[in-house]
This record gives structure tokens, C-alpha cells and sequence, in this order.
């Protein structure tokens, strides 16, 4: 059976009861994979409804070969933060919106997923369990990856007849090695990230393992990531491989609009809102790759990446700068979103969830 395995009946207490920390280097995180003590795992049932789950010790899992997930890649991923606040609490940021992607994310990929209450429920379980492994304060945050996938096994093409949802966490600071240094993006012309129809307006991981060829040779060239343009008229621009991209011009902020082929980032959503509330224009459009010439500012959002300054972008060998030193707007978006997610600046729209 492809049963993610308890290994120990422990269960951890809500109790808040520690301020030790595990032993990480917390000065030198990047954004690999560090082993915690838990994870949290549940499946689904014949109905499609899923049991109450449970933590077990952070370890490999046990899967049946025909499993859905890998043959026919039935699975989502999800990326969320928690942060501490200076005071010793623990925050998420608007986790409901990362369970409501993947509800619609399983319905387009054909599979059951949890509810919303039990996806957030999961997820802070995994935190409390997983607490000495939050950063302290400033030192970055526990990335979270809720995951779901098919586990019932099928050798015909079908959906799977099980599914588990499983969550995992990994303490992180910066995703790209370049830190917070600003990024120089190559923009790839023939290879698209997503097609009108697919999956790309969803989190499925059907989108990241064809992107990898596309980064590594540009990664070889000295690039920091990919940008990519949609796949029917390559002129416009739609994301980067892990995160949506932004154009500072004046005083409107230009992104791609959410088509179906690009995904709806809450890092994305939330920066959109956090400018029209600073006043700033902000259009969500078809974006034509000729405007980057055009841009004062350019930079990237999402989970993992957070809000990263574009310091260039190269298009057909020629490389246009941008404002980085002076990126004010970036800045101060960057700056006013990391203070609600942190606690350090009121969260008055309620984003942010205590655990
Ligand atoms: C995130 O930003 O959380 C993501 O899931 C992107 C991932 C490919 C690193």
C-alpha cells in the first residue's frame, strides 16, 4: 500500500514550550534542504475525503510502483512561509489562499484534496512540530511544501484511486546564491514554460521538471534564472521558473495578467494589493517583451524567492539594465510585505495567521 509510514506514535504537544533552537547554522542558510524532526501526513478514502492525518518522524515514504504520482504525474506542490516574530510567535501568511490553489489545482489535475481547514490544519501542525527549526527572528523563515499526490496505484491511465497529502518543512533563507543581489534573467525564446490549456495557471509539477534543461544551460551562461514568453506568439512575457515578474514604470506597476498559463502567486497577489494601497497604478496585462526596454525597475515575486530585484534582463544578446541601488519601489514593497509577514508592521488586512 502506498502508506506514508508512521514510524513513531509520538505526538508533539501544543504546548508552547521551547525557545531552543536546532542545530543550524543559522547565519549561512541558503535554500537546500535541511532535515527537520516531523512531517504530516494523511490520505484520501474511496469518497475522495481524506482522514485526520497524523506527524511522524521526517523520513522516506513508501510508495507502490504504479502509483499515480509516478506514472502519469498526478501531484501539486505548495509553498508557504512561517516566520517568528520577535516576540517568539509563530506566523503564517495567508495560508487559506495556498489551500484554496491547491483545491483547484487537484480539480485540474483530476484529483481529491484535502479541505481547506484540513490542508491549514496539517500545515500548522507540522510547524508546531518543527518549531526549533523556525529561524530566529531575521535569519529567514521554515519553507513550507505541502504536497499532494496520487498514491493508489494504476497501470491503465486513470486517475489514481488515492491520494495522500503530506507536509514537510526545511529551514531557508535566500533562494538564489546571488543572496539578495540583483538577478540577471535571460529570457528563452524558443522553449515556453506553459501552453494555453495546460497546467500552468496551477502548481502542478508537471511545470518544473521541463524547465530544468532550460535553467541549467542558462545557469552554465552565468544567468540567474529564466524568463519565459507564452507559447503561441513568443513576444510576450508570462514568469520566471519559480516566480512572477513585475515592471516598475513610473508610477504604474505592469505584470503579466493570469491567463491560464501563468500561476497566480499569493507573494504576487499580495504585492499587487500592497501597491494599489500605496497608490500605484497596477495593470495586469498581456506584457510584450519589447516593453523591458521601457522599465525603470524590474523585479520578481514569490514564496520561495520572495520580492527580488532584476538588476538585468538579456533578450536576443542584448542586455538591458535596471535601477537597483535607487529601486525604491521594489523596495518599498519588499520591505512593507516582509514586515506584515514578520510582525514587524501591523497586519491590518489580517493576512497573517498565528499558530
Ligand atoms: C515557491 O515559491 O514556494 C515555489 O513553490 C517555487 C518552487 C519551484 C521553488
Amino acid at each position: 500500500a502506498s502508506v506514508v509510514e508512521e514510524h513513531v506514535s509520538e505526538m508533539v504537544g501544543t504546548e508552547r514550550v521551547d525557545e531552543d533552537y536546532a542545530d543550524v547554522d543559522w547565519d549561512n542558510l541558503g535554500f537546500s534542504l535541511v532535515r527537520t524532526d516531523y512531517m504530516f501526513a494523511t490520505r484520501s478514502c474511496r469518497e475522495g475525503n481524506f482522514e485526520q492525518g497524523c506527524l511522524s518522524r521526517y523520513g522516506n515514504i513508501e510508495l507502490n510502483p504504479a502509483a499515480g504520482i509516478l506514472n502519469y504525474g498526478q501531484g501539486l506542490i505548495e509553498g508557504m512561509k512561517a516566520y517568528r516574530r520577535e516576540d517568539g510567535r509563530v506566523l503564517l501568511f495567508r495560508p487559506e489562499l495556498n489551500a484554496v490553489r491547491m483545491k483547484k489545482g487537484a480539480e485540474r489535475m483530476c484529483m481529491h484534496s484535502p479541505s481547506v481547514q484540513q490542508f491549514i490544519e496539517g500545515v500548522k501542525q507540522t510547524v508546531l512540530a518543527n518549531r526549533r527549526w523556525v529561524p530566529p527572528p531575521g535569519k529567514g523563515s521554515l519553507y513550507l511544501r505541502p504536497l499532494l499526490f496520487g498514491s493508489g496505484a494504476s497501470l491503465g491511465l486513470s486517475a489514481a484511486s488515492e491520494f495522500t497529502f503530506l507536509v514537510f518543512g526545511s529551514p531557508v533563507q535566500n533562494y538564489f546564491k546571488e543572496g539578495t543581489a540583483a538577478l540577471n534573467l535571460y529570457v528563452e525564446e524558443v522553449i515556453p514554460r506553459a501552453y494555453p490549456g495546460g497546467s500552468g495557471g496551477v502548481k502542478s509539477i508537471s511545470n518544473y521538471g521541463p524547465v530544468l534543461e532550460v535553467m541549467r544551460k542558462a545557469k552554465a551562461r552565468g544567468f540567474s534564472d529564466v524568463l519565459y514568453l507564452d507559447a503561441e506568439t513568443k513576444k510576450n512575457i508570462e514568469e520566471v521558473s519559480a516566480s512572477n515578474i513585475f515592471l516598475v514604470k513610473g508610477n504604474t506597476i505592469v505584470t503579466p495578467a493570469t491567463n491560464g498559463t501563468i500561476l497566480g502567486g499569493i507573494t504576487r497577489k499580495s504585492v499587487i494589493e500592497i501597491a494599489i494601497d500605496l497608490g500605484y497604478k497596477v495593470e495586469e496585462r498581456v506584457v510584450p517583451v519589447e516593453e523591458l526596454k521601457d522599465a525603470e525597475e524590474v523585479f520578481c515575486t514569490g514564496t520561495a524567492t520572495g520580492v527580488a530585484s532584476v538588476g538585468s534582463i538579456t533578450f536576443q544578446n542584448t542586455r538591458t539594465e535596471y535601477k537597483v541601488g535607487d529601486g525604491l519601489v521594489t523596495q518599498q514593497l519588499g520591505s512593507i510585505l516582509v514586515g506584515i509577514q514578520t510582525g514587524s508592521i501591523q497586519d491590518i488586512k489580517n493576512w497573517v495567521v498565528e499558530i
